[in-house]
């Protein structure tokens, strides 16, 4: 079967990025999560002091963005790849409240969009990718041959993503998190820069009351299909 791009855009906390690791692990392709990207460069910011009360220092950004470096190496033990900024493995402080809180205002800016979707274009550069984000259907790879537009109910994704931080040992309140769910929704959809819209060829996928293997069928499906054509 030919290697092909699989585009996976949506919502936040529709997993998307558990549907297309699992994905990209079946059929031996490369996963980039590129929510991941924007959430390292928002957390290099938070650690040089780049943002302060919810307001970036866009100048300081600007200057300091070739010294950025993000990349991603398989952990073994996961069978993942986990996200690294800086050669530091950052995988788990980019997931946590703080970060969520400020992504999208980082996200929203367009020399950072246009240095993540440079990188973007390199990894998936030799087809046979797995990326999922918010624009890869219609800005990273407007030709890839598989798109899938993800979504489910904003409460649904609150408690999934309530359940993933109460798992790790993290305090979190599901009210919070809602919020911050309904929030990031909104600025994702109404950001100037690359917002989220489903790319007019893309297949919709709605979770809200899907299991994770009936997900995973169903995107095989996709998958066997796209590449055929
Ligand atoms: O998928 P996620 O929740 O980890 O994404 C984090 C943030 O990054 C989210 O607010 C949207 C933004 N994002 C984006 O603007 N473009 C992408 N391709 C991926 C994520």
């Amino acid at each position: 079967m030919r290697k092909i791009t699989i585009a996976i855009d949506g919502f936040s906390s529709c997993g998307k990025s558990t549907m297309a690791k699992d994905l990209a692990r079946r059929v031996g392709y490369v996963y980039v999560d590129t929510g991941a990207m924007y959430r390292a460069v928002t957390l290099y910011c938070l650690e040089h002091k780049l943002i302060a009360d919810g307001k970036v220092d866009v100048d300081a950004l600007r200057q300091q963005m070739d010294q950025i470096h993000i990349s991603f190496r398989l952990n073994v033990q996961t069978g993942c790849p986990d996200t690294y900024l800086n050669g530091t493995r950052v995988e788990d402080r980019i997931r946590g409240m703080e970060v969520s809180a400020q992504v999208s205002t980082v996200a929203a800016l367009d020399f950072v969009r246009e240095a993540m979707v440079r990188q973007q274009q390199l990894m998936g550069a030799e087809k046979g990718v797995v990326m999922d984000g918010r624009d890869i259907g219609t800005v990273v790879f407007p030709d890839a041959e598989l798109k899938i537009f993800v979504t489910a109910s904003a409460e649904v994704r609150a408690q999934r993503r309530y359940d993933e931080l109460r798992a790790k040992g993290e305090e979190a309140s599901f009210e919070d998190i809602l919020q911050n769910v309904q929030h990031r929704d909104y600025l994702d959809q109404h950001r100037e820069v690359s917002p989220l819209v489903q790319a007019v060829d893309a297949v919709v996928l709605d979770n809200s009351n899907m299991s994770i293997a009936e997900q995973n069928e169903w995107l095989m499906n996709q998958l066997m299909q796209a590449a055929r054509e």
